[in-house]
């Protein structure tokens, strides 16, 4: 297994190129089985999530060529299986948008039930709700999920909880159906409008993503011969301006959306840094220790409970008291037992947890229990005083591309061990 060896402190400086969005990604893959042709995708973040996905695709029938590490073309024109591998479905969570894009193309469909970050409980009730609005039969048993209908027919779904996975899920069950769906409170995060993009690409019809209420007025099919290029990612833009501000560097992020960061932008700006913003850039630099602030995460356009763990970093450090709620997930404080080894002070609450700030952190062997724990440790590192050692970084593989080199261009002496 390997590991990441990190000495601080590093005040953090210099540019990166944020990559495209894990979470655009890994829907846009499965919404190409819904294509009856050859698309390409570029932008693609080379990671382990990504690479699963398309040797799922390959084996239900997807013909895929690396044009780079990061641009793939996808023949869906032929696909001949409609179950996806049960060992490699439940590898992460996002193989549930197999369900929606199978059941729009074959009206059939068996999938494992989905892994992914342990967060506590991630249930797909409403994914349920949609699907079954649409007219499907779906049976959950034996860890499996299946899904089957004569025909989906639009109608109207109202989302009883601000869902990403339900909200994209449905979009794709419906863009192939008889008539009209209209989606009622769905999520507006950044990847659900990339996605409505890409079919819309393909010859979908859908409007009104990243709105109140999305529309998609179904067609007979979706045409190839197009190119999309995945948005960039808002997660890690907003976990390197978070790391500007943990180390007090000065950091320039290239190929960014700064609107999507908007919530991060005024946060940061509460706790003391200076932020510059350009048309596809952001610059962010933090000259002292950052000021307390109280965070609550909520569902796009608030505070992104991705980011929950790489602000918490800030605020162990923080000059005086912060509180942080965390309202999406149950048990997304697991990474404050890990900081309080680094001599954190911070009490977890469950769903809140208060973040006492002391003068530093001191390095230690730490654990990454989830793909953005995973990340802020890597900040807790650079931050902290003296040697960090951080096992369970496949967690991190699976969402950040070439996250220690990202991070030694901006003067982090940070090196990835092979441990037998
Ligand atoms: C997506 O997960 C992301 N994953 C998560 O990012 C992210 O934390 C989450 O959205 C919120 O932004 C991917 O996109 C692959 P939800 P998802 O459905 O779709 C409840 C990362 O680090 N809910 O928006 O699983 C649920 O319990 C990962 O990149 C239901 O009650 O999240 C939660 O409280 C971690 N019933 C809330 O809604 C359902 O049917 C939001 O969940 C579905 C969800």
């Amino acid at each position: 297994m390997d590991k990441l060896v990190i000495h601080g402190p590093t005040k953090l400086n210099g540019e990166v190129i944020i990559s495209g969005a894990k979470n655009a990604a890994v829907a846009l893959l499965p919404a190409t089985l819904l294509v009856d042709g050859i698309c390409t995708i570029n932008n693609l973040p080379n990671i382990s999530d990504v690479k699963i996905y398309c040797d799922i695709l390959e084996q239900l029938g997807a013909k895929i060529t690396w044009v780079t590490k990061n641009e793939i073309t996808i023949d869906t024109r032929n696909i001949t299986c409609t179950e996806a591998p049960l060992e490699q479905t439940s590898k992460f969570r996002a193989s549930y948008y197999l369900i929606g894009s199978l059941l729009g193309r074959c009206k059939h469909v068996q999938v494992g039930l989905p892994g992914g970050c342990n967060l506590g409980a991630r249930p797909i009730d409403q994914h349920i709700k949609g699907f079954e609005a649409l007219g499907a039969t779906v049976d959950v048993s034996q860890g499996k999920i299946t899904a089957y209908a004569d025909e989906l027919v639009g109608t109207s779904i109202y989302m009883d909880v601000v869902s990403v996975g339900a909200t994209i899920n449905v979009m794709l069950a419906s863009v192939l159906a008889k008539g009209t769906t209209v989606i009622e409170n769905p999520a507006k995060e950044p990847h659900i409008v990339d996605v409505a993009n890409f079919l819309n690409t393909m010859g979908a019809d859908i409007r009104g993503a990243g709105t109140d209420s999305i529309k998609i007025n179904g067609v007979e099919k979706l045409h190839g011969n197009c190119t999309y290029s995945v948005v960039p990612d808002q997660i890690e833009a907003g976990t390197f301006m978070l790391a500007a501000v943990a180390t007090q560097g000065d950091i320039t992020l290239k190929n960014c959306v700064p609107e999507h960061l908007d919530c991060i932008t005024a946060k940061i700006i509460e706790m003391g840094a200076n932020v510059t913003i350009d048309r596809d850039s952001i610059r962010v630099c933090c000259n002292k220790r950052p000021e307390k602030a109280n965070i609550k995460t909520l569902p796009y356009p608030g505070f992104p409970t991705d980011l929950q763990p790489q602000i918490g970093v800030c605020l162990s450090i923080a000059n005086g008291t912060s509180i942080i709620n965390e309202s999406i997930w149950e048990s997304r404080f697991q990474y404050t037992a890990e900081l309080n080894k680094m001599g954190a002070k911070i009490i977890d609450q469950g769903k809140s947890a208060v973040f006492e700030g002391v003068d530093t952190l001191i390095g230690s062997p730490v654990y990454a229990t989830d793909l953005r724990a995973g990340a802020a440790l890597i900040i807790a590192g650079v931050t902290a005083n003296g040697e960090t050692s951080l096992y369970n970084i496949e967690h991190i593989d699976r969402g950040y591309e070439n996250i220690e080199e990202k991070f030694r261009k901006l003067g982090a002496n940070i090196t990835r061990v092979h441990e037998d």
